[in-house]
């Protein structure tokens, strides 16, 4: 059995992060990691819509050699707090648009508004960093999407010989 995928997920939301209201998002992407994937969630974060704090956060995250993937959800609409993709792209070595480009696509199937996803995909050294919507629902619709796509995508990254982490192949 390949080791699991080691999961971080990072919240980004100002009322959030000041206890205003409780994160919802983060615990959702939580629970269907657990169940879609071989993966553990080995990191939780809640932060505010800061670019400097994200980035920071991401930088530590993937730089510490310890998580496979971070998900982040919040911050990547049009509101001008939202700061996800630019704190996103200011970390990542190299984009990965389609994972992104996928998620947008599925979700225009669900509402138009998903075009006004600004999110972000993208790896920095062995780390992949996915942004996802802020709201539960919407942030679960999107992470569905490319949940198929994302085994092969860390056996990719961690070098593991062809098979080592199931394909996932659909019908
Ligand atoms: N994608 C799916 N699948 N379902 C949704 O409800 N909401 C959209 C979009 N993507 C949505 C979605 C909306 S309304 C916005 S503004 C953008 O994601 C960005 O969300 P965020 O600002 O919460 O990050």
């Amino acid at each position: 059995m390949p080791d699991p995928i080691r999961v971080a997920v990072l919240t980004s939301s100002d009322r959030a992060a000041a206890g205003i209201y409780a994160d919802k998002s983060g615990p959702a992407l939580q629970t269907l990691v657990r169940r879609t994937l071989p993966a553990k969630i080995v990191a939780t974060a809640i932060l505010p819509d800061d670019h400097a704090k994200i980035a920071a956060q991401l930088c530590v995250w993937a730089d510490g050699g310890e998580i496979d993937l971070i998900l982040i959800t919040g911050g990547t609409g049009f509101t001008p707090s939202d700061v996800t993709p630019e704190a996103t792209r200011e970390v990542i070595e190299k984009e990965a648009p389609g994972l992104a480009e996928a998620m947008r696509a599925a979700s225009l199937r669900i509402t138009p508004h998903a075009m006004l996803s600004r999110a972000v995909c993208g790896i920095r050294g062995l780390t992949l960093i996915v942004n996802l919507p802020g709201s539960p629902i919407a942030a679960c619709e999107n992470l569905q999407v490319i949940i198929p796509a994302l085994p092969h995508a860390i056996a990719l990254l961690r070098g593991d010989p062809p098979g080592a982490v199931g394909h996932a192949h659909t019908a």
